[in-house]
């Protein structure tokens, strides 16, 4: 972080102050065992537990202040009446009183964390640039994010999740942004929200913070996105594959690991760009970056190169493995949602377009509310109408979908439904042929990631063996 008094965090915070007055350098952190010297400990009261009862542990591993609602040991302290608010108005602090820092803001129901990998992956060769871990997203982790600021940083991308309405309002509120990005509108929470218009209201909570010097990254390929142009006192710019996007996407094409390239084309030049993320839905997401790091100075042919190069970054996103035994394992089981599950079975179909066999396990979707039933059975009827050649349906939540593919003509064999991941697990050791590509996608509660992980490791630990 900046480095700030424990006087000034109270200042900032309306706090109260115990203990003298120390400087915190190092790390803001929520979890006391990733304190260091000079760490705050920001000691929050979550379900299952009460951050206070681990002072005593973040002290000991360097915190020299903590943030709470109450005084535990005689050391640096900073009382507040509510830690989350104090907390937000920390990080809101950072920003104020760092005045070379530009702060992009990226939300979206799907491909919020790919898009903000891909941007840091554009940005970090440029200046330092602060970025979220996996999916800091939520009201705890876009002041985690905002809190890693030092006074060199310059560039700051926060991902902005919602599950409700006034969720994405209260993120810019904490880390204002100059840049808002908006990717797409589509079903993820849908049962928290109630509707598809709550979601698009709430993701446009994103462009009505910007300020008419700021910059808002529209997506052209989706009209409820689009709409929200008028929404904004920004200049807008449009991205997508349609023809009248301000930044696009032309001579698409897709090899047969499901990894697009294309040419993107912008009021002020063309550069070419060979994705190395799995699946054609990321062009959207580039295209999205080029237009953020245009308007932030960067060259359009050093945005290609570092599109070009930029790896998977947070896991279980279209995570790649070629397995020993000559399969290929795709785990985007990190989360679920109709819109990225349609996206996983056309790169899944496209990986397939060779002649391998493909193989969709699939978990259930979770947070859809009453359209639960309606989506799993589409996504079955998607399957078959990619081509997947095997679907395994894992769990009874996600039962919809066997239904949905039988409906669609899928046969009783192609279709196979199991309880639960451990007998996931036995059905791709005993049914697995060289050569497959087979694709695990589920909600992150239904744990396919982690079988995921647990057929790699096997695989390989069995390889090695043989090989000894
Ligand atoms: N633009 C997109 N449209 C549809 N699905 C996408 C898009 N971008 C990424 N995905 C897929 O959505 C899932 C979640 O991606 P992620 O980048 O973690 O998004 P988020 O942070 O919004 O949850 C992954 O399976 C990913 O492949
Ligand atoms: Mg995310």
């Amino acid at each position: 972080m900046i480095p700030l008094r424990l006087s000034e965090i109270v200042a900032i915070t309306g706090g109260e102050q115990h203990g003298h007055d120390v400087l915190v350098e190092g790390a803001v952190v929520t979890d006391s065992r990733e304190c260091g010297p000079g760490s705050l400990y920001v000691a929050r009261v979550g379900e299952h537990a009460d951050g206070h009862d681990f002072v005593p542990g973040a002290r000991a591993a360097g915190a020299v202040a903590v943030l709470g609602t109450r005084v535990v040991d005689d050391g640096p302290t900073v009382v507040v009446a509510d830690v989350q608010e104090a907390f937000a108005a920390l990080a809101r602090g950072v920003v104020d009183r760092s005045p070379d820092l530009t702060v992009i803001g990226i939300t979206g129901s799907s491909g919020k964390t790919s898009t903000k990998d891909l941007l840091a992956a554009v940005l970090r060769p440029v200046a330092e640039t602060v970025a979220p871990v996996g999916s800091y997203n939520s009201e705890v982790g876009v002041p985690l994010t905002v809190c890693r600021v030092t006074p060199t940083t310059r560039f700051l991308v926060a991902e902005m999740g919602a599950d409700g309405e006034g969720h994405i309002a209260y993120l810019t509120r904490i880390a204002p942004p100059q840049i808002g990005v908006v990717l797409n509108v589509g079903r993820a929470h849908l049962g928290e929200f109630g509707s598809v218009e709550a979601i698009a209201r709430t993701k446009s909570e994103m462009v009505q913070a910007l300020a008419p010097d700021g910059l808002a990254v529209l997506n052209a390929d989706d009209p409820t996105v689009l709409a929200m142009r008028d929404k904004t006192l920004a200049p807008v710019v449009t991205v997508g594959r349609s023809a009248d996007a301000d930044v696009r996407a032309t001579d698409v094409q897709v090899d047969d690991l499901g990894r697009a390239s294309f040419v993107v084309v912008t009021p002020d030049g063309r550069a070419e760009v060979r994705l190395r993320l799995l699946g054609e839905h990321h062009i959207g997401n580039a295209l999205s970056v080029v237009a953020a790091a245009r308007h932030l100075g960067v060259s359009l042919a050093d945005i290609g190169a570092a599109l070009s190069t930029a790896e998977a970054a947070s896991r279980w996103r279209m995570e790649m493995h070629d397995l020993p035994d000559g399969a290929t394992l795709v785990n985007d089981a990190y989360n679920a949602n109709p819109d990225s599950m349609a996206a996983a079975l056309r790169a899944l179909a496209r990986m397939g377009a060779g002649g391998r066999r493909t193989v969709a396990v699939l978990g259930t979707m979770r947070e859809l509310g009453d359209d639960a039933e309606a989506e799993h059975q589409a996504v079955g009827a998607l399957a078959v109408e990619c081509g997947i050649d095997r679907l395994v349906v894992v769990g009874p939540d996600a039962q919809g979908i066997v239904t949905g593919a039988r409906a669609a003509g899928a046969t009783d064999a192609a279709t196979v439904s199991v309880p639960d991941v451990d007998a996931a697990y036995d059905l791709l050791r005993s049914d697995r042929r060289s050569g497959d590509v087979i694709l695990l996608k589920s909600s992150r509660d239904s744990g396919l990631r982690f079988l995921g992980d647990r057929v790699v490791a096997d695989v390989e630990s069995t390889h090695t063996e043989g090989a000894r």
